[in-house]
């Protein structure tokens, strides 16, 4: 079974879910480590939770991001990585993961992509008043959300409120995620 390794910024809801999805055996992947780029990050605490080892690595401990960027991946190296999963990875991937990961790094975004890219998606969509909600998940590039679609789902919500919005949005998250996962392996190994 391929060895993902999960990349995340913050909260970690989507990290538990995959690692969730790999133990009630919903994944064709195996998620062996945690990639987290923010010290104190809750992420950490879900890891430790879950027994997934985590490489904490904070970018302003590097003189460059291509420094930082060759540390994680001398840590990966050898972990026998076949897929990256980014989970609320709050930053562009730079040329030293995106060479050595080569159309194996995948991204969760919420929304319907081209529509609504970058950090504040759900509340951007919100404001626009068009109800056009939903969640992507991408292949990976230079670009910021750019990259080619692997699946898209739309979140229905009529509602005003923000928060639950949010909450419903990261349900479909959830369970998107494994699925994608699932079908990423399956285009990697064919
Ligand atoms: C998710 O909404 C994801 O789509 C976006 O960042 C958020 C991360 O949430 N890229 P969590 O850290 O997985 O709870």
């Amino acid at each position: 079974m391929l060895n993902t390794a999960i990349f995340a910024s913050g909260n970690g809801s989507n990290f538990e879910a995959i690692v969730k999805a790999f133990e009630k055996g919903e994944l064709n992947a195996r998620p062996i480590v945690c990639v987290c780029d923010k010290p104190g990050a809750y992420v950490i605490e879900r890891a430790k939770n879950l027994k997934i080892p985590v490489i904490v690595a904070n970018p302003k401990d590097f003189p460059s991001k291509k420094e930082y960027e060759e540390y994680i991946a001398g840590q990966l190296r050898g972990l026998e990585i076949g897929l990256i999963c980014l989970a609320g990875y709050m930053r562009l991937v730079g040329p030293v993961l995106l060479g050595e990961y080569d159309g194996r790094i995948i991204n969760i975004h919420p929304s319907m992509l081209p529509d609504f890219k970058g950090a504040h998606a759900i509340r951007d969509a919100f404001e626009s008043g068009e109800k056009n909600y939903g969640v992507t998940v991408h292949y990976v590039d230079e670009t910021l959300d750019g990259g080619k679609i692997l699946i898209q789902r739309r979140v229905e919500y009529d509602g005003d409120n923000l928060d639950d919005l949010e909450t419903a949005v990261h349900a479909v998250e959830h369970k998107l995620y494994p699925e994608a996962i699932n079908i990423a392996v399956s285009a990697i190994e064919s």
